[in-house]
């Protein structure tokens, strides 16, 4: 159990940054962060201060060689007026599944659930009462010890910012155009691919730049032998036969064990659908579509939800369109079941939501 310290700044009114034009994603802040620090072996100075900049030395090894980590999960206000985060457990297993893979000390699940739901406490009141809102959490860890020589940190900071977002894309539960290329590569075998952590997205940064070109909203990126489909920059894939079976590539060390997706494989009988993990070939997807064998198409996470992908562009700008280019009926099923479960007007499988507890 942490010992957290309080220091509180008098809370900003909602209606003076919470408008249904601006909420956006990612874009606003609460008004305290967590933080904790790490040395001698041992996580201290638990504390909520007002969110503000962070110190760092300019020789911190997180800046020069990206030793750092971070989840994302989000939490929902009920009916009830009381605020529930959505399979906490689940990031926090997966945040030290990431320090592992970086050499990064671990946080017990406990203890990142009582950091993040005390700060959630705090901050309550900045919920914005907008359709499709949610507070997106940030917890991240990252090396501070200030030393130029590559080996892990001996020192490290833990912290969690809230964002109170409206829906990842801008237009919503709407189709969207993924680019799959064979320039570029987000993991591979061996590598990091499978934890959450900065050099990742870093190393999405230039395919994005491509795929934006051609108006597509992420690349789904494959193998390095361009031969299976992986997952895209922020979200899973999956596809949608027409015998009604939700594919979702099988979890390797290249791809992120989605928190929505293994949400959305223990959802499939009340979507009243099969469900596979499997290795997809992308010869076979690309026949599948153009035979009708795939009907549906989209990427699962918590930031994107359930998107719908309407078409796929390759190199050489040439096009294939998903069924008829629309959100399909499976995938808008999806949905409506996971993010009515998230608020609470659908039941959740036991555990999957957490009540955050009023302290102050
Ligand atoms: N894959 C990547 C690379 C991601 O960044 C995300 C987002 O977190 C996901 C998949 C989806 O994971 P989750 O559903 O746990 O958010
Ligand atoms: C998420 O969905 O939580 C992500 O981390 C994706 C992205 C915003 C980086």
């Amino acid at each position: 159990m942490l010992e957290i310290k309080y220091e509180l700044k008098p809370q900003r009114k909602k209606e003076q940054f919470v408008s249904d034009k601006s909420l956006g994603f990612g874009l606003l802040r609460t008004d305290h962060m967590f933080l904790m620090d790490y040395s001698d072996g041992k996580w201290h100075s638990a504390r909520i201060i007002p969110y503000q900049e962070l110190n760092l030395f300019p020789g911190a090894v997180s800046l020069h060689y990206g030793q750092n980590i971070f989840e994302g999960l989000k939490a929902f206000k009920h009916k009830d007026r009381e605020i529930y985060t959505f399979r906490i457990d689940k990031h926090a297993e997966r945040f030290n599944n990431s320090a592992e893979a970086l050499c990064m000390p671990k946080i017990s699940i406990e203890d990142q659930i009582q950091a993040i739901h005390s700060l959630v406490d705090i901050d309550r009141n900045l919920f914005p009462e907008v359709k499709d809102a949610s507070f997106y959490i940030r917890p991240f860890m990252f090396g501070t010890q200030d030393c130029l020589g590559v080996k892990p940190s001996n020192t490290y900071t833990y912290c969690v910012i809230i964002s109170p977002s409206g829906s990842y894309y801008p237009q919503g539960f709407h189709p969207i155009k993924l680019l799959i290329t064979k320039q570029f590569h987000r993991a591979a075998p061996g590598g990091i691919g499978n934890a959450k952590t900065g050099g990742n997205y870093a190393a999405s940064l230039r395919a994005a730049v491509k795929a934006a070109s051609f108006g597509a909203k992420q690349v789904l990126y494959t193998d390095v032998n361009n031969k299976t489909i992986e997952e895209a920059g922020a979200m899973n894939h999956f596809h949608v036969t027409k015998d009604r079976e939700i594919i979702i590539p099988k979890f390797t060390d290249t791809i992120l064990k989605s928190v929505t997706s293994t949400s959305i494989i223990e959802l499939a009988s009340r979507l009243g659908c099969k469900v596979k993990q499997e290795t997809i070939y992308l010869d076979e997807f690309i026949k599948g579509i153009n035979n009708g064998f795939v009907t549906e198409a989209g990427g699962l996470g918590t930031a994107a939800v359930v998107s719908p992908v309407g078409t796929y562009v390759f190199d050489d700008g040439k096009e294939l369109i998903v069924g008829n280019g629309e959100a399909g009926p499976i995938t808008r099923k999806m949905y409506n079941l996971f993010t009515a479960i998230q608020i609470g007007e659908e039941k959740a499988p036991e555990g999957w939501l957490k009540k955050v507890q009023r302290k102050l």
